[in-house]
């Protein structure tokens, strides 16, 4: 079984594609089950990931990725992009390393407990990746004069450029429909953010 991904020389962690996506394959057989397994035609999405994640300038600069940026993952329903985040998590630096929460789950909070909820996430001096922006915008009693998951964006926007905190998210949707939810000062920031990595729109539907 495979322990790790990566060899050191010198080290410095060295890693080699193949060993990385079966390490992958090996984590997510682990966590979701033993029908896991890389689809060959992700290979691609897979290699900008990995190399965000490892944190090789070399790789990134190819991708045209900015290491100093999160990454906001899109891509069609269920093709697998809060798994990849959860699963990447095993690459990065462990001072890099970020929780993955829900939105729906943080609007469910915030209705619990306030506004309290959106310093907690907005300002948490950590890495830290938002799965599903927008989603908790489909949860009608939840429906708040505040944009919770906006506010956040934007006081983790504050982190990045002051801190250099980076936050990663997830989405089905594109940059018009976030900027139709979350107004039009989030969206000036999320280039500034984020590293776009799309999975295209015919990916499959891996629940299926
Ligand atoms: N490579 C894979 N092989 C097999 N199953 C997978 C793979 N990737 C993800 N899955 C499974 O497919 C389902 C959907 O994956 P996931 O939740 O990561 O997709 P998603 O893109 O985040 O979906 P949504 O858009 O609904 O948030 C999950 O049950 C997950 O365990
Ligand atoms: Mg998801």
């Amino acid at each position: 079984m495979l322990e790790k991904c990566y060899t050191l020389v010198d080290g410095y962690r060295q890693f080699d594609f193949l060993t990385c996506v079966r390490y992958l394959n090996h984590l997510g057989r682990k966590q979701y089950g033993s029908s896991f397994s890389i689809n060959p035609d992700d290979r691609f999405i897979l290699h900008k990931l990995i190399s965000y994640a490892i944190g090789s300038e070399e790789r990134c600069q190819e991708h045209g990725i900015d290491l100093s940026k999160g990454i906001l993952l899109t891509g069609p329903v269920g093709c697998g992009k809060t798994s990849l985040m959860t699963l990447l998590n095993a690459f990065i630096y462990p001072d890099q390393k970020y929780q993955v929460k829900n939105t729906r789950q943080i609007a469910s909070e915030f209705h619990k407990e306030g506004f309290e909820v959106i310093h907690k996430y907005g300002m948490r001096e950590k890495a830290f990746c938002l799965d599903d922006l927008g989603i908790e915008h489909t949860i009608k009693h939840f429906g708040n004069e505040c944009n919770t998951i906006g506010e956040i964006l934007l006081q983790r926007y504050e982190l990045q450029v002051n801190q250099r905190i980076i936050t990663h998210a997830t989405t089905n949707l594109n940059a018009d429909e976030l900027e139709a939810i979350y107004g039009i000062r989030v969206r000036s920031r999320l280039r500034s953010m984020f590293n776009l990595i799309s999975f295209p729109i015919d990916t499959c539907d891996k629940r299926k």
